[in-house]
């Protein structure tokens, strides 16, 4: 494998991260490097056992083994308590975002939704399929460039529904709305990157590829007696319960994909788990905007007490030097950074295997381009 260039030219490492490059990138996003390592060891021989793990039974039981070890650290690492469960399925969180309302949205029932994004916008367009659904707060009037506060959740709803990071505008949830009912959470880009109360939500779930692995999976967390009563005819695959009965394992599940998961999810219990990255990523947040503020060659578009701190959206003041920015952040090996097309400019996406010097390099980038037109 060729690896190649930091500031200086030479390899470094991180974590035991070898740099390639400092990847931003929203997602899929950069994991750790013994991930990497460790699935393309697999794909050759998995387990020592002369055949591939894209060769094998999903019901091996090294495979087995594997689903079961990532099961139990997503439960160890969030502190999920007894009264709920997690389960994988595929789909990503966009097959989540219809599963929600099949599980607990009543026949003839109604739920509440906040929309702060493209992706609760999603949410929403799903939902309207199975009953009414209110929007109890929206910053849809700034673009998304804010989180709603002091709404009311009606107690007549099955469920509200929140999403706790918006990958696209960068801002997050930093306090929970106190709820009369069921919290159901897309936790797609923040899981795992914060301390959580599991036991506050009636469910959480998330696509895989950010904090907890590669594509090809999506995570959820549910509690299990608000299971069976919305009275409708669920199909199976569609249906919670059959996959925590089934230990996430009622069809053909794509191991590779959830032995990356468990192996990005080993490498965060050995960097201490949730909380001691929690802290390097409020650091690394804390690195960048400090830098977004402070030159007066960028804007931040979120506001800032709801500032993401996985995904740090700006943008340049003068369009006109764009050539020359994105000059200097390929000379440094910074990539992925544009920003979604809803938002424009910038986009650093700080998820866990991204290490603090990939922020710092980033910063250097942006005095040096201070220096040279400010
Ligand atoms: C917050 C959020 N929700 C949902 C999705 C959709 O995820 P998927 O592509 O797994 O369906 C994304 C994707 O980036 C996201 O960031």
């Amino acid at each position: 494998m060729i690896y190649y260039i930091c500031l200086d030219n030479t390899n470094t490492t991180h974590n035991n991260i070898i740099m390639k490059v400092h990847n931003f990138s929203a997602g899929p996003c950069i994991l750790p490097q013994v991930v990497f390592e460790k699935m393309a060891q697999a794909c050759l021989d998995f387990n020592n056992s002369g055949t591939s793990i894209l060769e094998i039974s999903h019901r091996r039981k090294d495979a087995v083994e594997v689903i079961d070890t990532a099961r139990a650290l997503v439960k160890d690492l969030m502190n999920v308590p007894e009264t709920h469960d997690v389960l994988f399925m595929q789909g990503g969180a966009s097959l989540q975002f219809p599963t929600v309302a099949y599980n607990l949205l009543k026949e003839g029932g109604k739920a509440a939704y906040a929309q702060t994004g493209k992706w609760a916008e999603n949410a929403i367009k799903e939902a309207k399929r199975f009953g009414e659904i209110e929007i109890v707060a929206s910053s849809k009037d700034k673009n998304y460039n804010y989180i709603p506060k002091n709404y009311t959740i009606p107690t007549d709803v099955d469920y509200f529904h929140c999403t706790s990071n918006n990958t696209i505008f960068g801002t997050q949830i930093k306090e929970f709305p106190n709820s009369p009912v069921p919290v159901v959470c897309d936790m797609s880009s923040d899981i795992l990157s914060r301390k959580i109360d599991v036991s506050k939500f009636g469910a959480i779930y998330a696509g895989a590829q950010k904090n907890m692995g590669p594509a090809g999976s999506a995570v959820a967390i549910v509690q299990k007696d608000l299971l069976g009563k919305t009275g409708r005819n669920i199909p199976d695959y569609l249906n919670w319960d059959t996959h925590i009965k089934k230990e996430s394992s009622f069809n053909t599940w794509p191991v590779i994909a959830i032995y990356g998961v468990m192996l990005n999810l080993q490498w965060l219990k050995e960097q201490g788990g949730v909380e001691a990255i929690a802290k390097i990523n409020t650091e690394k947040a804390e690195t960048v905007y400090a830098e977004i503020d402070r030159n007066g060659l960028f804007t931040g578009t979120a506001e800032t007490e709801d500032r993401s701190q996985m995904n740090a959206t700006f943008v340049l003041n003068n369009e006109i030097l764009k050539t020359e920015f994105d000059e200097l952040l390929k000379e440094a090996g910074v990539v992925s950074l544009a920003g979604h097309r809803d938002v424009g400019g910038y986009r650093a996406s700080m998820y866990n295997a991204l290490p603090l010097e990939s922020v710092q390099v980033l910063v250097e980038v942006m005095k040096r381009f201070e220096q040279k037109f400010g």
